[in-house]
């Protein structure tokens, strides 16, 4: 059922804006994997829904999440790169999967829970009053992931460790329509924790993860960032007092993020680097240097590319996506046996 090349599914939330950690822990990955496997990469709109939104503004989130997406190197003839709402499969086949999976094994999830109660819990009307935030959709939400990755006849889903539960239940939803409806009715993907990028830590609190939702705006140097801002929050990085350059995360958090984001913009290896330095000063300076060197191209073409160039794009995506979603779809609904309207 699938290509020759392995094919690869992977789905972004549209965000307004993207950081040195999307990119060093991801995008950059999705850029080599594109001439390695035939990738089919997703921006997912009706994921964001789930959580309440203005009129409008995923739509913008859309336009500058394809935007990032080609400034960063996805070439829309090499892989695919299309919006998850321009399919509409997705919801078709979403559907379909939120009525095989049990509504125990959704309450299991992690995300579920850890979202829902940033959220302020799950009120039933009697005790904690109706809580309109957490929409039904945040609940369902793994069965519309499942559907992404099985509407393509995905082989392999590179994701983080943080979506292994998610992949789990897709694995298992496929399993559970093959068993109810044949065998050889979906491909049943794996799970592959994406090769080691950098984890970026956030450069005020580096014991924690550089994240759209944690800290200062100080500590999270954007991909779009002017170069003289990235200098400045390299240069206010936290470190430490001792003024030894080691790299030692455990002990020493804000000086090995330095060196890994050096290493990762050069790529080079940290501990190799940490000898070449005996202060924080020069390191700081030479990975500020390096990061505005990493992500000049990108900001470039960020900037070169019009609006006109992202809807071309993600047209093209949206007719090779259609073209394969049809077909799966077109096969489950016979295997299910729904019928077929009329010629
Ligand atoms: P998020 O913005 O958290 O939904 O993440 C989007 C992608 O970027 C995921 O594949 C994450 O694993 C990756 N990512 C997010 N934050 C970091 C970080 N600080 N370091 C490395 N990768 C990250
Ligand atoms: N849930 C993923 C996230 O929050 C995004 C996503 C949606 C996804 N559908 C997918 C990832 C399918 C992989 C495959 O990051």
């Amino acid at each position: 059922m699938s290509a020759q090349r392995p094919r690869v599914f992977s789905g972004i939330q549209p965000s307004g804006s993207t950081h040195l950690g999307n990119y060093l822990g991801a995008l950059r990955n999705w850029t080599a994997l594109q001439h390695e496997m035939d990738s089919v990469y997703c921006i997912v709109d009706l994921h964001a829904l789930t959580l309440p939104k203005q009129p409008g503004e995923v739509r913008l989130d859309t336009m500058s999440m394809a935007r990032m997406l080609l400034a960063v190197g996805l070439d829309p003839e090499v892989c695919t790169l299309f919006v998850q709402s321009h399919v509409h499969e997705h919801a078709e086949l979403g559907w379909i999967m939120q009525c095989l999976a049990g509504f125990g094994e959704l309450r299991r999830m992690t995300q579920f829970k850890d979202k829902s109660e940033r959220l302020g819990g799950v009120g039933d009307g009697d005790n904690g009053g109706p809580n309109a935030s957490v929409s039904a959709g945040l609940f369902t939400y793994p069965a519309l992931q499942a559907a992404d990755v099985l509407l393509y006849d995905t082989d392999v889903v590179p994701v983080g460790d943080d979506q292994r539960q998610h992949i789990e239940l897709t694995r298992d939803l496929a399993l559970r329509l093959n068993s109810r409806f044949g065998e050889n009715t979906v491909v049943v993907p794996e799970h592959r924790i994406p090769p080691a990028g950098a984890r970026v830590m956030n450069l005020q609190y580096p014991e924690q993860k550089m994240s759209k939702s944690v800290g200062s705006d100080a500590g999270t140097i954007e991909v779009l960032d002017e170069p003289r801002k990235i200098e400045k929050k390299i240069k206010r990085a936290v470190t430490d007092n001792d003024g030894e350059v080691r790299f030692d995360p455990v002990h020493k958090p804000g000086v090995s993020n330095l060196l890994s984001i050096l290493a990762a913009a050069t790529g080079d290896d940290p501990e190799k680097l940490a000898p070449q330095y005996t202060q924080y000063g020069p390191l700081k300076t030479d990975t500020a240097a390096a990061v505005i060197d990493l992500l000049a191209p990108v900001q470039k073409r960020y900037s070169d590319l019009s609006d006109g160039d992202v809807t071309d794009a993600l047209g093209i995506g949206a007719d090779k996506a259609s073209a394969v979603a049809r077909v799966v779809m077109q096969r489950i609904r016979t295997a299910i046996g729904l019928l077929s309207p009329a010629p």
